[in-house]
């Protein structure tokens, strides 16, 4: 994507919050929504009748605050939170059960929005306690996971959805890494979780590309499900909060981020949007709309290559980490 065609994608006016009650009978389950662009969602669909709203957060206390908040206002609004922590796999595997313990045993419309960037410095891998690199885990492995395991409970709606949320930086993404893995005819996944070759700088918006080939590949392997990658822009939330403040960065970067930056609202519109108006599947939502990704590697010959070889390695490893998962899905 070029410069140019970003600030244009920020500069576009986008529409005002869906209106009515589009979430009237539907439960919603949505990840992150403590901050950012996940809380703004979450005060937009407070406006839109859900039955319920799931909050899957690993801060349970501050989400309660939240949560009375918005009660204070929004007086019918049911609320669910529950503990999710994407960097816990166990959690995941473990909350239909814990969803079922509450009575829920539907979901309508599943957000996968919760995500990290692990910022701008030169830094050795993280690794969780189920053997993966944070980010890699976080953004790409968890939410496929995610989706998997409550796809039993979406597939009780008459209209399932599910949202995931990508980023315009997938473009940005040197695709190195991928092509090496593609010829030396080794894992991508392993690529991506070696601590020798892991690059912190880099690993964000590797990890919204390698989403990204995820989601347009699940588009397939569920047909009857509407699937949507929504780009929120660049917007002004706490993503930014392991980025280090240099000089340069305070001089150069923070202008250009007040100036070209939208509000974490005007992020949230692209979720809700989607939501509200997105009745099949898109591979990029932005700016409120069906979009496209600008990455022209992802649909030459051999970013389409490399997606179907990623996902099915993604496939393998969500069955091994939880065998079964995928039976369901069209490989
Ligand atoms: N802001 C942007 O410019 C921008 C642009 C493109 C895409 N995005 C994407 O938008 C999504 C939301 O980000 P944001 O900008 O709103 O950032 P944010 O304010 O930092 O919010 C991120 C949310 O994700 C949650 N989260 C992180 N790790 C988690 C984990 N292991 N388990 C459960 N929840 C976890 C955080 O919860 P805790 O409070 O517990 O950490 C928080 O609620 C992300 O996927 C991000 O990549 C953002």
């Amino acid at each position: 994507m070029t410069i140019w065609t970003f600030l244009g994608r920020q500069w576009t006016r986008l529409p005002p919050v869906p209106k009515g009650a589009y979430l009237k009978d539907k439960v919603v389950l949505l990840t992150g929504a403590n901050s950012g662009i996940g809380l703004e969602s979450l005060k937009h669909f407070c406006l839109a009748s859900p039955s319920k709203i799931i909050l899957g957060v690993r801060s349970i206390e501050s989400t309660q605050k939240i949560v009375s908040e918005l009660q204070s206002l929004h007086t019918d609004l049911k609320a669910e939170i529950t503990f999710l922590d994407l960097n816990n796999l166990s959690t995941i595997k473990s909350l239909p059960e814990t969803l079922k313990e509450k009575g829920i045993d539907k979901i309508d419309i599943l957000i996968n929005n919760a995500g990290i960037d692990p910022g701008n410095t030169i830094k050795p891998a993280e690794f969780t306690e189920d053997g993966y690199e944070k980010t890699f885990q976080t953004n790409v492995l968890s939410p496929l996971l995610l989706s998997l395991v409550l796809l039993p409970l979406l597939q009780k709606s008459a209209k399932p959805k599910i949202i995931f949320t990508g980023s315009g930086l997938h473009t940005t993404a040197n695709i190195e890494p991928i092509e090496r893995s593609i010829e030396n005819n080794t894992s991508i996944i392993k690529a991506f979780n070696d601590k020798e070759t892991f690059d912190n700088k880099k690993i964000y918006s590797r990890s919204k590309l390698l989403l990204q080939m995820v989601t347009r590949s699940l588009i397939n392997s569920l047909p009857n499900i509407s699937i949507i990658t929504v780009s929120p822009g660049l917007a002004i939330t706490n993503l930014g909060r392991n980025h280090d403040m240099s000089i340069g960065f305070i001089i150069f970067g923070t202008p250009f981020l007040f100036l070209n930056a939208r509000s974490a609202e005007k992020g949230a519109r692209n979720i809700t949007s989607a939501v509200a108006y997105g009745d099949q599947s898109y591979d990029y939502w932005s700016e409120c709309a069906p979009s496209y990704s600008e990455s022209s590697w992802l649909s030459s010959g051999k970013g389409i290559n490399a997606t179907k070889i990623f996902y099915k390695e993604m496939i393998d490893e969500v069955e091994k980490i939880y065998p079964g998962i995928t039976k369901d899905l069209i490989v």
